[in-house]
């Protein structure tokens, strides 16, 4: 296997970390190819330790795998002292972390804008995670972004700091009315932390692409989910990046032809956070039932998830556009318990029945679900450790979800434990 993608296959918060986990300890490098701290993975080791990682690859978690910071994460450098120091602290070998010399640095100001300019759209915010994403991506994409490769070079760090907060200060003082920032202030404070992490920057496309001629495998690491994607995903209700596959060729700098197989993770039932429309969210006890027997509490931001029943139009939906091979499937012992799981198999769209993602931002918000009921089971599966071992009616959801979707479920999540896990061939 040269180069596997995983990518959430719904709005994020799927279970990713503890797959990549999983996948981490079969790869030589585990590649993070977009978005910045506004992830988190929890990670739970077979000593029941639990790790809560936002920048740094799950992979930091396997002693001996190498582990990148692709070109297109956006990195917070204080952030990833902070994670980097809070590993170590516990014992864990952080010295195979490189740092792609072309992912863009989030800048105070960015912080700053992410903060003010939810503030200022009121009822039409994003729900943001407020870390200065959205604003890192829009001066990369502007062409005056900050690159990691910056710090190695004072001059023309400061060149760009004071290009961009000519301009910066200007709309934080004049359009929110807030502090300016002091050039030579963020320019130091970027320096001081830049040297402490100077040794990891490298040309990661190049270690990446060697790696994969000397045979070795790779595993890219995607961050949020299919549906907060920027172009594929619920606009304007979506993080600044491509979390989809092909987002992994372009923000590690493997080119797709390298890639051999697209795992989605696929949550058992739905969640998401932030603002946007979410057609199979459960405003009942029955969405309170979930959040809590699930623990859909954002590791980011300690937001509560919005909670409903699975969707096979997303689940299909990001089949088609990640080209999914298979799929993880899991907190499926989250749903233990209920009478009947209800799946939503198509929508209603005024009037129309409608089986495919719809095509605008005005039918994806008047979208209501068409359920099929499909029989509960009560059996606590957390010791399951084959398919054969699940209930009857467990092995059914799970085919039904194969049939409904297009691809086969290739491992499911019965516990948060790395070893509670069932897999299959598919
Ligand atoms: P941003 O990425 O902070 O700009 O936030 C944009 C949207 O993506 C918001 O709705 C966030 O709640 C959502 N989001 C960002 N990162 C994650 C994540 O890791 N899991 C789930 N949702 C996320």
């Amino acid at each position: 296997m040269p180069a596997i993608v995983v990518i959430g296959a719904q709005w994020g918060d799927e279970g990713k970390g503890k797959a990549t986990d999983i996948l981490g300890s079969q790869v030589q490098w585990v590649v993070r190819y977009q978005g910045g701290n506004n992830a988190g993975h929890t990670v739970v080791l077979p000593d029941g330790q639990d790790y809560a990682l936002h920048l740094i690859p799950s992979g930091i978690l396997t002693p001996g795998t190498k582990n990148v910071i692709g070109n297109g994460v956006v990195v917070d450098p204080g952030v990833l002292l902070d994670e980097l120091s809070a590993l170590e602290a516990r014992g864990v070998d952080t010295s195979g972390l490189l740092i792609s010399a072309d992912a863009h640095l989030i800048m105070p100001y960015h912080v700053a804008m992410d903060k003010v300019t939810e503030r200022f759209l009121g009822k039409a915010k994003i729900g943001t995670t407020g870390r200065g994403i959205g604003p890192a991506y829009q001066d990369k994409v502007a062409r005056v972004g900050v690159r990691v490769a910056d710090i190695l070079d004072e001059k023309i760090l400061h060149q760009k700091v004071e290009a961009a907060l000519a301009y910066k200060n200007q709309v934080l003082v004049k359009v929110y009315n807030r502090r300016a920032l002091d050039v030579d202030e963020v320019v130091d404070t970027v320096l001081a932390y830049g040297r402490k992490f100077a040794h990891r920057i490298a040309d990661t496309r190049l270690l990446l692409n060697k790696a994969l001629e000397a045979g070795e495998s790779i595993l890219l690491e995607g961050s949020q989910g299919t549906l907060l994607d920027v172009d594929h995903g619920t606009y304007p209700f979506v993080t600044s990046s491509n979390p989809t596959a092909g987002g992994a060729a372009v923000g590690s700098g493997i080119g797709p032809t390298k890639i051999t197989r697209v795992i989605g993770i696929l949550k058992a039932y739905t969640t998401r956070v932030g603002s946007g429309p979410f057609p199979t969210e459960l405003l009942d006890a029955m969405g309170e039932h979930l959040r809590k027997t699930g623990g859909e509490v954002g590791v980011t931001t300690g937001r509560p998830r919005r909670c409903g029943w699975f969707d096979a139009v997303i689940g299909r939906y990001a089949v088609r556009v990640n080209g999914i091979t298979d799929f993880f499937l899991t907190k499926l012992d989250v749903l233990s318990g209920l009478e009947t799981v209800p799946v939503c198999v198509g929508y209603e769209v005024d009037g129309r029945r409608i089986d495919d993602m719809p095509m605008t931002q005005t039918d994806v918000h008047h979208a209501v679900p068409v359920y099929e009921e499909l029989p509960g089971w009560f059996e606590d599966i957390s010791a399951c450790r084959t398919f054969d071992d699940l209930p009857a009616n467990a092995r059914a959801y799970v085919h039904r979800i194969e049939e409904l979707t297009g691809a086969p479920v290739s491992a499911i999540g019965v516990g948060p434990g790395r070893d509670e896990t069932i897999t299959r061939d598919v």
